[in-house]
This record gives structure tokens, C-alpha cells and sequence, in this order.
């Protein structure tokens, strides 16, 4: 479906993620003829530069990040002249009045604020105070939305300078990967599930994102943040909340985020002995978290697995493990929904027996694995064997895959006005006030984080966590 007419202003075009992320993901919405012919893409920076210099830069990053489109110079071209360039001065008066003359009136306006969270703010206030911005105006922030509750309050008060929370729209990437808005699609589309998705049939959940990458080039960053901040409470609260919220009664913005938050809030505090914080070692003095992160005594957690409990009806008794770390052993995020044993078992006893299970596999490989039991063919006795019932996306939908980014579809989304897939302000203080007491804990201990090897599944307590309780994480591949 194309997009109603915009004009997308987007704050710190130079920088990396522009370049890297979002202006290939609208070439790549153009190229699929998505952008209206007439919207417009005006970068705005600190840089002295004027737009055919910018367009430059990113032909350049095009070539680079959307390789294969952009060898199509005819299309190139094309989106290069949909590509403006303003210099506003973000702190000071410079450039504002350019900026609110150069947008059209009657379209989508969107100002995209790719800078550092500290200029939400003055940006906000800015646009409305120079009349850049309408009452139909729409801005988007990208993470990290503070560091705790506090902060996340400020930044929510900021951006409610110059804007109302129906025109605010606070990315979370993973909601806009296709195999998680799946998890809606497999548990509301379907008869199937729902009747078994609660504590009388399942028995734990188990969210594992695991990465193979260090922290590489983001040590600075990442090392005043840790996963627990980074990864755990928005990635990895968005696939809990999808996984255990109540049906909405209807797919409707409002109506799905209040679902979300009502599991937040439900979420139960956790114990010191339900959490396990790692962070990798490498060999010999090399490629460990500590050189990556600078400083040989960090105590950040690159590596977080933790036990929670939801308190409501629907889940009480059934704990979530929740997973994710650095320098794994492979990279792989999913979701394992494990039921419960038969009540009563007329065969003899299975070794090894794992249970009915459904994996719903987020990135890579994409699809759906449901464990059952079955008979082990062939003479002498009854035996049980398990077997998986298997389901790829890429082989199941082969001829309606139109390959999205996650960055691309949100981007959509802003211009269509559909909040659906964005936290709303109360959803991310919510995950923060469960979150903070964690954080808190750990940095009042003098702990250090369990070390692990890089290349493993993460630390032995992590484990333990699950074995202690007659439970095991599936392995990460
Ligand atoms: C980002 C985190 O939000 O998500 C990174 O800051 C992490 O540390 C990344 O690597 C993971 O995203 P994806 O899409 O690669 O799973």
C-alpha cells in the first residue's frame, strides 16, 4: 500500500545509523514504490554542507548498506532527488526558520531525532516553538529511552514539550521484525492455541536473544549500559509481553499497548537468586569483554539470564526465563513455549524426554517447531521418540516475501499514523520501574559478573538456574 504524501526531517543524517540503517531502508521502500513520488527527505546535521554534498555521502552509504538496488542508476538518481539537505543548529537559533519555511503544508510531517536522547528536548520545543511542527506532526525517538525510571520519565516530559502522545513514536526494532509481529498473528489468528496458552498446559517459557558479536566498536556505550539495560528491559520485555499479554479486543494501537503494560506491571520482582549476570572472558588477555569495553575492571553484565514470574491467572505458576548475552556460541533469538507432561502416562518411561514443546524461531531461520511424541517405528516393545513438526517462513511464503528491514516497516508505520507497533510512554516506564530494583541490586553488591567463555552458552550458574529446578535452556545452535 503507498504511503500518504510526507515530508520526513531527519535529525543527525550524517551520523551512523541514518546512513547505515534508515536512509537505506526508505531506498529500499522507494524501490518497491512505497514513497509517494512527491515525498521528500530532508536531512538535517551540524554539518556545513549543502544537499548535492550530502547526496554524495549517501550515494556513497547506499553502494554500501543497499548494494543491489543501487546499482540501479536510473532508481539511484531518482531517490537522490527526493533528498534535501538542511544545516540547522540544534542548540542555537540557526536554520529553524529555514527548516518550518522548506516543509509543505498538507502532508505527513515526521521528524525523525537519530541524535543522542540529551536533545530530545530542546529539539521538541524547538519544532513547535519555530511552527515547524502541526498538531498532525508526528517525531520518533529511537533507544536508549533513559537509563532508569527517572530519566525515562524526563525524556517522556521532554518530547511532551512540543507533542501529544498520539503523535510520539518510540522505536523498538524488534517490533518491527516480521517473525515478531508473527507471535500476534499465531496467537490471535488462530483457534488453535489460545485455549492452552496458560498455566494449567504450559509449563515454562523460555526467551533466549543470543548474539555471536562482542560489543566490537560500542564498548564506550555499551559499558554504561550492560544487557540487562541494553537488551532486557525493551527487546526482551516487547517478545515477553507479546508471549503472555490477554487477547486485545481489537488491533488497535491503544488497545494492544494496554495489553502490554498490563503484563509489566503483573511482572513480579526478582530475587538475587533468580538472576545470573555474566560477561565473557576471551584467551589469553585478547578479544575478552575487558579490552573491548576499556576498562579492566568493568562490572557490566554482557551476559543476563533470569527467572520471572507474571502475577496474574493466566501465568501464575508458570516462570519465563529470560536469556540473552554476547559472544555466544551462535546467534540465535526464540521463544520456547513448553507444555506440560500428560497427566498421566500409560507408556513406559521415555529417557531423555524433553516434552511438547513450540519453538517459534525470531532470526535466523525463521518459522515454527512443534515437539511432539510419537511411536519409535520398528519391533520390540513400545518405545516413544520425539519428533519435530517444522515450518520455515522463507519456504512457506516463498512467493510473498517482500524482504523488510524492521527499520523499514516502523518508517512506514510513522508515515501511515499507526502506534501499533511503538511503546507508548507509560509502557517503557513501566519496564524501567520493574527493571530499576534489578539494576540497583546488582550495583550495590560488590559482585563481579560470572565469567564465560566467549563462544559458549554463557555462564555455568545460568544453567543451574533451570537444572535446580528440573528444567534445561535448549541449546543455543
Ligand atoms: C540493539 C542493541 O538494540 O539490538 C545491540 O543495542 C544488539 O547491542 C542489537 O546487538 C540486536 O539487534 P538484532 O536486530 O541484531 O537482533
Amino acid at each position: 500500500i503507498p504511503a500518504p504524501d510526507f515530508d520526513l526531517v531527519l535529525f543527525g543524517a550524517t551520523g551512523d545509523l541514518a546512513q547505515r540503517k534508515i536512509l537505506p531502508g526508505l531506498f529500499h521502500r522507494f524501490a518497491v514504490g512505497q514513497m509517494p513520488p512527491a515525498a521528500r527527505i530532508i536531512g538535517v546535521a551540524r554539518s556545513k554542507m549543502d544537499a548535492t554534498g550530502f547526496r554524495a555521502q549517501l550515494e556513497k552509504s547506499l553502494a554500501a548498506f543497499a548494494p543491489q538496488i543501487a546499482e540501479d542508476r536510473a532508481l539511484l538518481e531518482r531517490f537522490l532527488a527526493s533528498v534535501d539537505y538542511l544545516r540547522v543548529d540544534v542548540m542555537g537559533e540557526d536554520g529553524w526558520k529555514d527548516l518550518a519555511r522548506n516543509l509543505r503544508p498538507n502532508v505527513v510531517r515526521a521528524f525523525y531525532l537519530s541524535v543522542s536522547p540529551s536533545l530530545f528536548g530542546v529539539i521538541a520545543s524547538k519544532l513547535s516553538s519555530f511552527e515547524a511542527s502541526t498538531a498532525e506532526s508526528r517525531i520518533v525517538v529511537e533507544k536508549p529511552f533513559g537509563h532508569d525510571l527517572q530519566s525515562a520519565r524526563a525524556l517522556n516530559a521532554d518530547l511532551r514539550q512540543g507533542f501529544k502522545e498520539r503523535q510520539i513514536y518510540r522505536i523498538d526494532h524488534y517490533l518491527g521484525k516480521e517473525t515478531v509481529q508473527n507471535l500476534m498473528a499465531l496467537r490471535f489468528a488462530n483457534a488453535l492455541w489460545e485455549p492452552l496458552w496458560n498455566a494449567t498446559h504450559i509449563d515454562h517459557v523460555q526467551i533466549t536473544v543470543a548474539e555471536s558479536l562482542g560489543v566490537e566498536g560500542r564498548g564506550e556505550y555499551y559499558d554504561k549500559s550492560g544487557a540487562m539495560r541494553d537488551m532486557v528491559q525493551n527487546h526482551l520485555m516487547q517478545l515477553l509481553c507479546l508471549t503472555a499479554m490477554e487477547p486485545p479486543s481489537k488491533f488497535d494501537p491503544n488497545a494492544v499497548r494496554d495489553e502490554k503494560v498490563k503484563v509489566i506491571e503483573a511482572l513480579e520482582p526478582v530475587g538475587p537468586g533468580d538472576i545470573v549476570r555474566g560477561q565473557y572472558r576471551g584467551q589469553n588477555r585478547q578479544g575478552g569483554y575487558h579490552e573491548q569495553a576499556g576498562d579492566p575492571n568493568s562490572r557490566t553484565e554482557s551476559f543476563v539470564a533470569m527467572k520471572v514470574g507474571i502475577g496474574n491467572w493466566r501465568w501464575a505458576g508458570t516462570p519465563f526465563y529470560l536469556r540473552t548475552g554476547k559472544k555466544l556460541r551462535g546467534r540465535a533469538s526464540e521463544i520456547a513455549v513448553v507444555f506440560r507432561d500428560p497427566p498421566h502416562m500409560i507408556f513406559p518411561k521415555m529417557e531423555h524426554r524433553r516434552g511438547n514443546a513450540m519453538i517459534i524461531r525470531l532470526q535466523p531461520d525463521e518459522g515454527i517447531t512443534l515437539r511432539n511424541t510419537i511411536k519409535e517405528p520398528g519391533p520390540g516393545g513400545f518405545r516413544l521418540a520425539e519428533v519435530n513438526l517444522d515450518m520455515t517462513f522463507a519456504d512457506a511464503l516463498k512467493e510473498k516475501a517482500d524482504p523488510q528491514d524492521a527499520y523499514e516497516r516502523l518508517i512506514m508505520d510513522v508515515i501511515r499514523g499507526d502506534q501499533t507497533l511503538f511503546m507508548r510512554g507509560d509502557e517503557v516506564e513501566a519496564a524501567w520501574a520493574w527493571a530499576d530494583p534489578i539494576i540497583e541490586a546488582w550495583e550495590a553488591s560488590n559482585q563481579m559478573p560470572e565469567p564465560y567463555d566467549a563462544g559458549s552458552s554463557g555462564p555455568e550458574d545460568a544453567l543451574m538456574l533451570l537444572h535446580k529446578e528440573g528444567r534445561r535452556w535448549r541449546e543455543i545452535a
